[in-house]
Order: structure tokens, then sequence, then C-alpha cells
């Protein structure tokens, strides 16, 4: 059974999805725990599950170094098999990613290379894009630069906004995540070789 923490900062909406799946007897991934750098709506899901969360909150450090060492001194607790950050809106320190690639994963709401960053959907909306995507990287020490493991297409319509489009691309994020944690759980993906090959 492969060991997942998830690392949120928002409502969760997809961590919620990924627990639901894994709520399955056949699904051969479990969350252990889940963090946050803030106090995230998101706990909410885990605590439904009676799955344990840690909180290390930004404000509290001077630097994203030190708040990194926390972070990673959480994760050596736990010891998961994977890192998957859902949500997370912070760039990790280089020194966690280096300790943690490439075991750690994260959901993007748009079709990567095209618009990384915290306002994913938003600058695909700015541009006048026609289409966007979601995507799931393994995380490296860019932004959103990591190679790409999985990604579909998603219609940017007329009349959408930030949060209508963001909607629409979350239940793909969902699917690609789900999909992505359970062939690494599988072994029919193995995340060094795709580092390498991608
Ligand atoms: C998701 O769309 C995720 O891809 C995005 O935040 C949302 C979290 O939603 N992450 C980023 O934009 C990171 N650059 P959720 O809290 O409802 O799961």
């Amino acid at each position: 059974m492969l060991k997942v923490v998830v690392l949120i900062s928002g409502t969760g909406s997809n961590l919620r999805a990924l627990l639901d799946e894994a709520s399955a007897p056949d699904f051969p991934a479990q969350v252990i725990a889940v963090g946050a750098d803030r106090e995230a709506a998101g706990f909410g899901h885990a605590e439904a599950y009676g799955i344990p969360t840690f909180l290390v909150p930004w404000e509290q450090f001077d630097s994203r170094e030190a708040w990194g060492e926390e972070l990673a001194a959480q994760l050596d607790v736990w010891q998961p098999d994977l890192v998957v950050l859902s949500g997370l809106m912070r760039l990790l320190p280089a020194g966690l990613v280096d300790r943690w690639a490439p075991h750690i994963i994260n959901t993007h709401p748009a079709y990567l290379p095209e618009f990384p960053g915290a306002h994913g959907v938003r600058d695909a909306l700015a541009a006048g894009a026609a289409q966007t995507g979601a995507s799931v990287i393994v995380v490296d020490n860019g932004v959103d630069s990591g190679p790409i493991l999985a990604q579909e297409r998603v219609p940017v319509l007329d009349g959408d906004d930030e949060n209508r489009l963001h909607e629409r691309i979350k239940p793909v994020e969902r699917r690609l995540l789900i999909d992505v944690v359970r062939r690494v759980a599988t072994g029919d993906l193995d995340l060094a070789a795709a580092s390498t090959s991608l």
C-alpha cells in the first residue's frame, strides 16, 4: 500500500476526491496525513476520514528555508512514499524538493507549460486562450516546470469567469491525480524513470 501525505492550502476539494477514492478497499494507496501552510478548510475532509493533520504556519517563520525545514521534519515523521501537493500555494525550498524528488507531485489548473504559477486559471482567461487544461507534474525546483505525468485539455467557454472555469477544470484534475496516484502505487508509473525520460 502506497503511503501518501497530501499538502494543501485551501478548500481541499481535490484532496476530498482522493480520500473518497482511497476509501475503496481495492485502492492501492492510503492517505496517512494531510498538512497545510495555514488553517485550511480542507483539513475538514481529513478529519471526516479520521486522518491526522499537521500545520506548518507560513507566517510563523522568517524565511522559506526555515518554513521548509519544519515541513521537512513533519514529512520525516510520516515517511510517506509519495507527497502530493494538492493546492499548496507555496513554493517549496530547494532543499526539501531535493530530499523528496521525484516522489513529490503537484496538480495544476492549466495545460503546462502554459500558465504556470499561482494564477493559472486567471492567466489563461487574461490571455484570451480558447482552451486551457489540467496537469499533474513531478515537482522540481522551478515554478510548475517539472516533468509532466498527465494532462488534459479543458475548453474555455463564452462567459467563463475564473471561478466557473476553475470549477470545470477541477474534476479533470481530480481524475488525473487519482489515476497518477493509482499508477504510482501499482508500479505502472515509475516517477524516477518518468523524471529522466520525459
Ligand atoms: C487546484 O485547482 C490546484 O490545482 C490549484 O489549487 C486548486 C486547489 O483546489 N493549485 C495551484 O494553482 C498551484 N499552483 P482545492 O483546494 O479545492 O483542491
